[in-house]
């Protein structure tokens, strides 16, 4: 069997703190285990915005274990008490905002400091290694790294960090961030790349889209409701849309995005991921590997997307109520004349008997009109509905429609036909809505917070497999390298409409309206 790289102790990921004192020993019992968080690129966007926050939240709810250091890491100058100062402005009491929880930032802070190196330096990571031993204080220590650092630089890293700061009796875990590769080839060399030093299980490859709560409701929804399962298939359903739509452009973020494109940045991972979801078979478990399963199981019954079956758009400039909106070239980072696409919309099939001929229908875009995220499932009309005169000729009015709204004002509702309460006799549609501000009094935790929970307890269910990830690219690579071979022009759209008309003519090839 080949040696594990998960630290000299190898094989002890995911064990409970007594599990891994009868594995390692007498000595073990010294304390209790240690976590050490060492966030990698720390002076960056992501470090910022969502890493340092979900953290806090997560010390805040209680949810860190007792002993516990962060780390930031990266090539600027900072001293402890400068990355405390960063951290603290990005830090909100958003949990519980009647209560002050100042007190609790400050203790939060104490627990985080910083070190200076360089990425591909395993002499400064040596010296990281030293810090943490201080904190860790002889105890059992865990450590896990946040790779929040472009993608070009991952492997340095996980090559330094495997080599001179990876534990010497606990595990070692690394989270790393998206892109995984740009198509099959880089994601395949990536993914070796990372194999060289970690093992499959030390590697949580992060769709932050997994961690947000209605998307991890659609298992519940499925498969602990008597009356959805039943529908779930060729034979009730008519299609289902997958919408993303954001109201605002790539600023500041330009550069990244010309590199990768919609396609790439929301498609091949976040919406695809959401189909799977949705369209796998009940697992034979809740275990992580039994649902991963399931998931390439779909994604391997999809047929690659075809260039017909999908339109590309950009947003242009446009002036609204006297205010002038950029158009995405407009963008300093954006090379001029850039021909990557903003919005795309795709028919997808999977050929399985439970889903033969059902289109998916996928839509995402920036600068549209709103923001929203949205998984809408259109069901068939009723047979011989008796009630077919009260809709004129539009029957696809008649017919039900489940929505999950992912964000914002996170629901689920069905539209139903109802009768209008009086002595005549004219049908409405109606919704019946979970909305979940109303329903549940306590805020949704950030994505982020419970990824990050599920990595330092081990738990894999919401992180993608590297199979996963070759079966996600092989459906969308041969696309991506017609669509840049052939030079194909994204159809203009101005910021803060509805998209590209084109949108529209290819839902209506399948009978669709988009909803
Ligand atoms: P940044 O561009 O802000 O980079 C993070 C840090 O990495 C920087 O502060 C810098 O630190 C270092 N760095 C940047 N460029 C280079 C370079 N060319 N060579 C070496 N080091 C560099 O990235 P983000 O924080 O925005 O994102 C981090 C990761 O997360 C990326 O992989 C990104 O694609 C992904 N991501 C980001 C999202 C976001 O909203 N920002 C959303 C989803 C994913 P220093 O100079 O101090 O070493
Ligand atoms: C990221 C994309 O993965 O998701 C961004 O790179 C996008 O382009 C973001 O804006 C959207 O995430 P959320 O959680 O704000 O919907």
């Amino acid at each position: 069997e080949a040696p594990s790289k998960n630290g000299e102790n190898g094989g002890l990921l995911g064990l409970s703190s007594e599990e891994y004192r009868d594995a390692i020993g007498p000595n073990a019992s010294e304390g209790e285990p240690t976590v050490s968080i060492t966030v990698v690129g720390a002076s960056g966007d992501l470090a910022k915005k969502k890493i340092f926050p979900a953290l806090f939240a997560l010390y805040y709810e209680d949810c860190l274990p007792k002993h516990f250091t962060i780390f930031g890491y990266a090539r600027s100058k900072m001293t402890d008490a400068e990355l405390r100062t960063m951290v603290s402005k990005t830090l909100t009491c958003r949990i519980d905002k009647r209560e002050n929880c100042s007190e609790k930032m400050e203790q939060f802070l104490k627990r985080c400091f910083y070190h200076s190196g360089q990425y591909e330096s395993e002499e400064n990571f040596a010296d990281l290694d030293k810090k943490l031993k201080e904190h860790e204080g002889g105890r059992l220590s865990n450590r896990l790294f946040y790779l929040s650092i472009p993608p070009n630089i991952f492997i340095d890293v996980v090559k330094s960090a495997s080599k001179s700061a990876s534990s010497k009796n606990g595990w070692t875990r690394v989270i790393v961030e998206k892109p995984f590769g740009r198509d099959s080839e880089s994601s395949a060399a990536l993914t070796r790349g990372l194999k060289q030093y970690l093992d499959e299980d030390q590697i949580f490859r992060i769709d932050h889209y997994l961690g947000k709560e209605l998307v991890e409701n659609l298992s519940i929804l499925r498969f602990s409701n008597l009356v959805f399962e039943p529908l779930w298939s060729r034979q009730y359903i008519r299609n289902v849309q997958l919408i993303f739509s954001e109201d605002f452009g790539t600023e500041g973020r330009g550069g990244y995005f010309d590199n990768y494109g919609i396609i790439r940045d929301i498609m091949q991972n976040h919406l695809l991921q959401i189909l799977a979801l949705f369209a796998m078979e009940t697992p034979v478990s809740l275990d992580a590997e039994d649902i991963r399963n399931e998931k390439v199981k779909v994604l391997r019954s999809m047929k690659p997307l075809q260039l017909e079956n999908v339109v590309t758009g950009q947003y242009k400039n446009h002036t609204k109520g006297g205010v002038a909106y950029p158009g995405y070239t407009d963008d300093k980072t954006v090379p001029k004349g850039s021909l990557t696409p903003t919005f795309a919309a795709a028919a997808l099939f999977i050929d399985n008997a439970r889903w033969d001929g059902v289109p998916f229908l996928m839509k995402a875009g920036k600068a549209l009109e709103s923001r929203r995220t949205e998984i809408r499932v259109q069901f068939r009309h009723v047979p011989g509905n008796l009630y077919k005169r009260s809709f004129g000729t539009d029957l696809d009015r008649a017919t039900n429609e489940l929505v999950i709204r992912v964000q914002p004002d996170e629901a689920i509702y069905l539209k139903i036909n109802n009768k209008v309460p009086g002595l005549g006799m004219r049908l409405d549609r109606s919704n019946l809505n979970l909305l979940y501000s109303s329903r549940y009094s306590k805020e949704i935790p950030d994505a982020y917070e419970r990824l990050l929970l599920d990595a330092i307890e081990g738990e894999r269910r919401l992180f993608i497999r590297s199979d996963e990830l070759d079966a996600a690219w092989e459906l969308f690579t041969p696309l991506l390298k017609e669509l840049e071979e052939k030079k194909i022009a994204p159809e203009l759209y101005p910021h803060g409409s509805c998209g590209p008309a084109g949108a529209h003519y290819l839902a209506a090839n399948y009978n669709v309206r988009w909803g």
